[in-house]
């Protein structure tokens, strides 16, 4: 049997970075299920298609063909077969993952992908429904979260590496607005999992999160 952690919360609470950091220290796969969302979510844009108009993307989605691939360890996203990793981490894409990510086709796509992996590897995945939805038997499950200032500022710091900031402000109404958006859909809205245990990152160094983590695992 695999051993599945599962991390869920809001946009910016670091899920990815712990998530994979953990993952490092236990020699687990990491699976960023959000990036598998990107990649549907750069497709539609590419195609023009309004992700508000769900018969449209369901007629899209049978040609949206996602993969991944491990480099170095590391998740890169395939679609249909063109490696789109560097390419979906704007904010762009990020709103249109979002709204795509309400629509029940568009989940039904992911879903088998997800479960796989857990089913055949160790995993720590991150995303808004994993211990809710998509691994509910996970032996661990965290509800990773941070105030809404915190969790701007370090996407604000994030994209600035990336020499893509724009400003703090929009920044943060982004980041309220997906939230909004992610909590409130009808389908896996993001919601902490009863059995999840609720960590607040707000005032907690990336290294107390892990080992947090990594002894609530052992
Ligand atoms: O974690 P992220 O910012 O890369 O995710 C992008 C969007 O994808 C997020 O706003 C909501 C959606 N998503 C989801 O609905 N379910 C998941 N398991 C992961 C992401």
């Amino acid at each position: 049997m695999t051993y599945n952690i599962a991390i869920d919360g809001p946009a910016g609470a670091g899920k990815s970075t712990i998530a994979r950091r953990v993952a490092k220290e236990l020699s687990f796969i990491y699976v960023d299920t959000g990036a598998m969302y990107r990649t549907i979510a750069l497709s539609l844009l590419r195609s023009r298609i309004n992700a508000q108009n769900e018969t449209q993307v369901a007629e899209a989605l049978p040609e949206i063909q996602v993969s991944i691939a491990y480099q170095d360890g590391e998740q890169q996203m395939l679609l249909n077969g063109e490696n789109v990793s560097g390419l979906i981490r704007t904010e762009e894409v990020g709103n249109m993952a979002s709204k795509a990510a309400a629509l029940p086709c568009v989940r039904a796509k992911l879903l088998d992908l997800q479960k796989e992996l857990a089913r055949t590897h160790d995993v720590v995945m991150d995303g808004r429904d994993i211990g809710t939805n998509i691994l509910p038997e996970a032996q661990l499950k965290i509800y990773l979260t941070a105030s809404v200032d915190t969790r701007a500022a370090r996407r604000f710091r994030e994209l600035e590496e990336k020499g893509m900031a724009g400003s703090f402000e929009e920044i943060r109404e982004d980041i309220i607005q997906r939230d909004e958006q992610d909590m409130h859909r009808e389908i896996a809205p993001l919601m902490q999992a009863e059995d999840a245990i609720f960590l607040d990152s707000s005032d907690m160094t990336i290294d107390e999160v892990t080992e947090k983590i990594k002894s609530l695992c052992r």
